[in-house]
């Protein structure tokens, strides 16, 4: 066992993350309407299927499966999943609200009180262990209704749906709930608009036109989010949640250098400083020309947007990205819905994305340098596969060595000074994975009995990282 000597700080807010869609389950339950990943096929073609022009958003039972509709049923179980996580010691568990499970279509007038008492069961449960929830308001799953009526995000009417919405969550937690985020990595819409934004790009359009235009309705709208969790909430804290993934130039050519700052500015700055500094940032001028973008900016957006800025910033973090300006002849790597070129310096997941914990150290400089905000690390983790040994154990000493690594790094960025409230490892419990619907590529702390033919007891298993974050949690930081 390693002992570092860099301290977290008192109150550090140790815990773990998922989202509804991901591990809930109950697709139909509870007057449930449909959403963006009830229509996403399962297993590794999923982003290829999702990646073509005209994707139709509708269930195709005889082509494709599902795994998100029974996903891992922390529907049922709840109880005995929160009763694993305290038993960790989370002090936070980071969970998102299934918008279709209060607004089934997302454009009714009231609320749906089946799907309010469902979060309240589960906040409650919470609150009982003494966790205190950490909620993503948007988390890769709007109505599907929205999509297919409105084009997503492309639609401004979205912004007033949204906004009934988060009023409704806001008012009806407003006891429960402290700790806020508006829409999962949001900057993730500019190599993958489907997920986050609701729509994909037909081939005749130009692709950055539509994608910024969705931008400024979710920065409106996550504006209007801010301002009303401050009003109705006193003394809560909302931030905006994004993709890091530091881009490194592939070697001291200049032009290289400048090719990957333009990559960083454009992925890990944008949706930053729209939500953290209040505005657009002057180099989107130049990329809006070159690009042909013209927004539609409606009176009394900008002053919105520059008012209503966020507490924190909240970050994903699984890889560093390399890249080069003429790519020809090197490797891609693939990874969390991008794509650099391979990196020599870097050993990869089993499935491709490059793993580097001091990549870590460096974004929260970057950013903390940039905002000057608190960062809080709300994704991290080692997708992998997992064996039951004969005897139950599952000894996941490569989950374990990841995540030691990555604390070590944040461990650092604490001593250089960025100011950090929490880490919360992705898919603390088993859960279907975002980009291509396994089971088999597994997160946890817990494993989950669930295949990815479906079969599987669903029977919860402690992995050897379980015991290991315990002692993470309860020495704060110190025993890794
Ligand atoms: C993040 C998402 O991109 O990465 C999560 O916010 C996702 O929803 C996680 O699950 C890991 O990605 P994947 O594809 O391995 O599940």
């Amino acid at each position: 066992m390693t002992v570092v000597n860099k301290q977290f700080p008192e109150g550090f807010l140790w815990g773990g993350a998922t989202a509804a869609n991901q591990l809930e389950g109950g697709f139909h339950e509870g007057n449930k309407g449909l959403n963006i990943a009830d229509v996403l096929p399962g297993g590794k073609e999923r982003l290829r299927v999702l990646k073509e022009p005209g994707f139709n958003f509708e269930i195709d039972r005889e082509k494709y499966t599902y795994p998100n509709h029974e996903a891992i049923d922390f529907y049922h179980r709840y109880k005995e999943d929160i009763a694993l996580f305290a038993e960790m010691g989370f002090k936070v568990y980071r969970m998102s609200i299934a918008w279709t499970r209060i607004f089934p279509n997302g454009n009714e007038l009231e609320a749906n009180e089946e799907g309010l008492s469902f979060y309240d069961r589960v906040f409650d449960e919470l609150h009982k262990h003494g966790i205190e929830p950490v909620v993503t308001i948007s988390h890769y799953e709007m109505p599907i209704n929205l999509v297919k009526e409105y084009g997503g995000w492309r639609s401004r009417e979205v912004i007033g749906f949204f906004e009934r919405y988060v009023n409704a969550i806001f008012n009806r937690y407003k006891d429960k709930v402290k700790y806020w985020m508006t829409f999962n990595e949001i900057n993730s819409a500019l190599h993958f608009p489907i997920m986050s934004m609701g729509f994909s790009i037909e081939k005749e359009e130009n692709k950055y036109q539509e994608i910024f235009q969705a931008f400024h309705h979710q920065f409106v709208a996550s504006s209007i989010a801010v301002k009303a969790c401050h009003e109705i909430i006193p003394g809560a804290q909302i931030g905006c949640m994004i993709l890091s993934a530091p881009v490194y130039s592939y070697d001291c050519n200049p032009e290289n250098v400048m090719y990957a700052l333009q990559e960083q500015q454009l992925f890990n700055y944008f949706c930053g400083d729209m939500h953290v500094r209040g505005k657009y940032p002057a180099f989107i001028k130049r990329f809006f020309k070159e690009h042909n973008v013209t927004l539609d900016i409606q009176e009394g957006d900008l002053e919105l947007i520059k008012e209503h800025t966020v507490d924190y910033m909240a970050l994903s973090y699984y890889m560093s990205l390399t890249q080069k300006k003429d790519k020809t002849g090197l490797e891609a790597t693939p990874g969390n819905l991008l794509e650099g070129v391979k990196n020599p310096f870097l050993k990869a997941s089993d499935w491709g994305w490059e793993i580097d914990p001091i990549g870590l150290r460096i974004t929260l400089n970057q950013l903390y340098d940039r905002y000057e905000v608190p960062l809080f690390v709300v994704e991290n983790g080692l997708g992998a596969y997992d064996k039951v040994e004969e005897d139950g154990s599952i000894n996941d000493d490569y989950r374990i060595d990841y995540l030691r690594s990555h604390i070590e790094a944040m461990g650092e960025a604490v001593e250089d000074g960025v100011e950090l409230m929490g880490y919360t490892p992705w898919g603390c419990i088993d859960l279907v994975s975002a980009s291509t619907g396994e089971m088999s590529k597994r997160y946890g702390f817990i494993y989950v009995d669930k295949h990815d033919d479906g079969s599987g007891t669903m029977e919860r298993k402690k992995k050897k990282s379980f015991y290991w974050y315990k002692d993470v949690i309860e020495s704060n930081g110190e025993n890794l």
